[in-house]
């Protein structure tokens, strides 16, 4: 696949997407407490946004919608929000109309920020650039523009995801190993845009090799099992084995002293 092919890709394929995201939308900036993922676990089992928000600057990587950012300014953080879909980020900014909650949406890709080096205390992404962006990209990115000591929160597939999708590329996943754990890093679902992923090893050595620390690895789990489907997954399969991942960094290994010397904008 060509560098830059899967960007037109998804590019494509979330500004198709985005009416069908319209309803979940909605309902999750109206809802004041967080719940994330695709089983809706609630905030209070991941914590995934920092306990005080109120003197942080913010950065969502793959807003959608932009509930999540809708979340952090309510709890008093400088947010922006940044998605590579202008149809997602329509509704992002309807909604904050509608909620008379005002944050910076930025029309872009997550890969190349736009930002200064050190600019934010906290970024996020949840099923945004955590599965639809290079990893060795995008978390080059968020490292170069969070301070020194900041924190970046993700939660995106489980590498037992694609391990698990049939080759047929009929969903929901099986309880059969279909493909490749080790071989995993570029999935092209066809008209259904381009993800990433990678074994665990390979996160933790990138993560290594950019200098993230690691705090915790999480599993999110669907409260009960069931025959439900959510996406590609039913309630039973995300209930025995992990549909989820949560990996939550901070920026370790760089002074601020450095930090404030070195402030070139996106050095790729
Ligand atoms: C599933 S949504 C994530 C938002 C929200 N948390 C949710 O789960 O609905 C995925 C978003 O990632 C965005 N996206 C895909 N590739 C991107 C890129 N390279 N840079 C920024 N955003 C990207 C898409 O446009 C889409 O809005």
């Amino acid at each position: 696949m060509e560098s830059d092919e899967h960007l037109r890709r998804n590019y494509e394929y979330w500004n198709r997407q985005a009416d069908l995201w319209v309803v979940g939308g909605e309902a999750s900036w109206a809802r004041h407490e967080p719940t994330w993922g695709i089983f809706g676990v609630p905030e209070s089992t991941l914590r995934l946004l920092p306990g005080d928000m109120r003197t942080m600057k913010t950065l969502e990587l793959g807003c959608g919608t932009g509930y999540v950012s809708a979340w952090m300014a309510r709890r008093g953080a400088k947010v922006t929000a940044m998605d590579l879909s202008d149809r997602q980020l329509d509704t992002a900014r309807r909604l904050q109309r509608v909620h008379g909650l005002q944050f910076e949406l930025v029309n872009g890709n997550c890969e190349s920020l736009p930002f200064e080096d050190c600019s934010f205390d906290f970024a996020i992404s949840e099923y945004g650039a955590a599965i639809w962006c290079r990893p060795e990209l995008w978390l080059r990115e968020a490292y170069r523009v969070l301070k020194p000591g900041g924190m970046l929160h993700f939660l995106g597939c489980s590498p037992w995801v694609s391990v698990c999708s049939p080759a047929s590329g009929e969903l929901p996943l099986v309880e059969r190993l279909e493909r490749s754990y080790f071989d995993q890093h570029v999935h092209d679902w066809g008209d259904e845009g381009v993800d990433f992923n990678l074994p665990i090893s390979g996160w933790f050595r990138l993560f290594r090799e950019i200098g993230w620390e690691v705090l915790d690895y999480l599993e999110p789990r669907p409260a009960t099992s069931g025959d439900e489907r959510r996406h590609h997954v039913t309630l039973d399969w995300g209930y025995r084995y992990p549909a989820e991942q949560v990996w939550k960094l901070a920026k370790r290994g760089v002074s601020g002293t450095l930090c404030a010397q070195k402030s070139k904008h996106n050095p790729r």
